[in-house]
């Protein structure tokens, strides 16, 4: 430790005679990773002082402007660790994170999942450690009921997203739309807070498969984007994500034709679903219709089951020969959402521990739906109305 910082007081929750420059420095010294910690430290005091900056706040050095800044910071190990610094990292593309706004409060008034205030799921590690192989539960008309109901928000919050979407928006702006429908509809946010994801949709641009995290970087004329909306509602999860095109004109046709066939993959994938069907089956047609297209499917990412929990059996695979067990019967609820890479099915996670990226740097397309397994097929419970945008790749 340097001298600066040997004049911490005993309770470390006060007094900082450094200022923010120093502070960096010796951080940086110490290894970036550790800067998180401090900083953390930092921005809960300056909101603890209500008088502002520049007079007897522990850091009393600081400047407003810094002060701003220093809230919004780069995530580190699933937002466990924040960071005044990008971290170093064999990044594969030419996307890089940017820093993440402070965390957004949902009102007490609305119903929160269980791991809303801990981060950790305990209902769905329960149900996981009782599972019995092969076993997926069937809904009741109750749970259904609450299952169209969950969708139906999180179809309206997905098209309020996607509304957004345009040259120069930031994808934390994105997140901000997303919030604040759910709230206004009486939802939670699933997302937020979910083994610590600190944001309240998932927003994937270009080469980023799946679990983007919002931040300040703009959106740029000729990016993809998929946004992942997820809505808690009456104790029921809905789940659905699409991919967009940002700008008019400068998305390539063959990333138009990557967006496209992932949703046909989908859509492959949908006109299987039926009573007796073995979830290990669905990987067959959306396997097939992407390597048609010299696509390819990612295997680390899956469907899963879902209802009053947000991931619950079964595991759904997207890629064909897998194992996973379990046959459909009517009143299952469950999501598809192939993940298409237009080169390797590779994928490596940042350092935030959420971002999966595509190895090679290519890019990745995704949608999703929630679905009912009926008597007679799949109902489609987070369908388009003829209220969602328009799809540009579809020209
Ligand atoms: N919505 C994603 C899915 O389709 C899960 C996101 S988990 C999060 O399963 F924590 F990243 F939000
Ligand atoms: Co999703
Ligand atoms: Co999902």
């Amino acid at each position: 430790m340097s001298t600066a910082m040997s004049e911490t007081s005993e309770d470390d929750n006060k007094l900082v005679g450094i200022s923010l420059n120093e502070h960096l420095r010796e951080s940086e010294r110490l290894g970036e990773a550790v800067i998180g910690q401090m900083v953390e430290k930092e921005v809960q005091l300056m909101h603890q002082d209500g008088k502002g900056v520049g007079l007897t706040n522990p850091y009393g050095i600081l400047l407003a402007d810094e002060l701003m800044e220093s809230e919004w910071l780069y995530c580190l190990k699933e937002g466990r660790k924040w960071s005044l610094r990008r971290p170093k990292f064999f990044w594969t593309g030419k996307l890089r994170p940017h820093r993440v706004s402070p965390a957004r409060e949902v009102p007490e008034t609305i119903l929160r999942p269980d791991y809303a205030d801990t981060g950790f799921p305990e209902s769905e590690v329960e149900a996981d450690e009782n599972w019995k192989p092969g076993v997926v539960p069937v809904k009741t008309e109750r749970e259904i009921h609450g299952m169209r109901e969950a969708c139906k928000v999180a179809r309206e919050v997905l098209d309020a997203a996607t509304g957004t979407i345009k040259v120069g928006v930031t994808t934390d702006e994105i997140d901000r739309v997303v919030h604040e429908t759910c709230v206004e509809l009486g939802a939670y946010p699933s997302p937020l807070n979910y083994y610590n994801f600190p944001k309240s949709v998932c927003a994937s641009v270009n080469e980023v498969v799946c679990h983007g995290i919002p931040d300040r970087r703009e959106l740029e004329d000729g990016d993809i984007v998929n946004l992942d909306v997820t809505c808690y509602y009456k104790g029921f999860h809905g789940d659905l994500n699409e991919t967009h095109c940002v700008g008019k004109h400068k998305v390539s046709e063959k990333h138009k034709r990557l967006i496209r066939t992932t949703y046909e993959c989908l859509e492959h994938a949908i006109a299987i679903v039926r009573p007796g069907v073995w979830f290990r089956d669905i990987g067959a047609p959306i396997t097939r219709h992407a390597t048609k297209n010299n696509f390819s499917v990612v295997k680390d990412y899956c469907g899963h089951g879902i209802g009053e929990l947000f991931h619950c059996a079964p595991t759904i695979p997207h890629y064909e020969k897998n194992k996973t067990l379990g046959v459909m019967q009517a009143g299952m609820t469950f999501t598809i959402e192939p993940m298409i890479n237009e080169g390797s099915h590779k994928c490596v996670t940042w350092p935030d521990g959420w971002t999966a990226a595509t190895k090679d740097g290519k890019r990745s397309a995704q949608f999703e739906h929630t679905l009912l397994c009926t008597e007679s097929g799949a109902e489609v419970l987070t369908a388009r109305t003829d209220k969602s945008t328009n799809f540009a790749w579809m020209e």
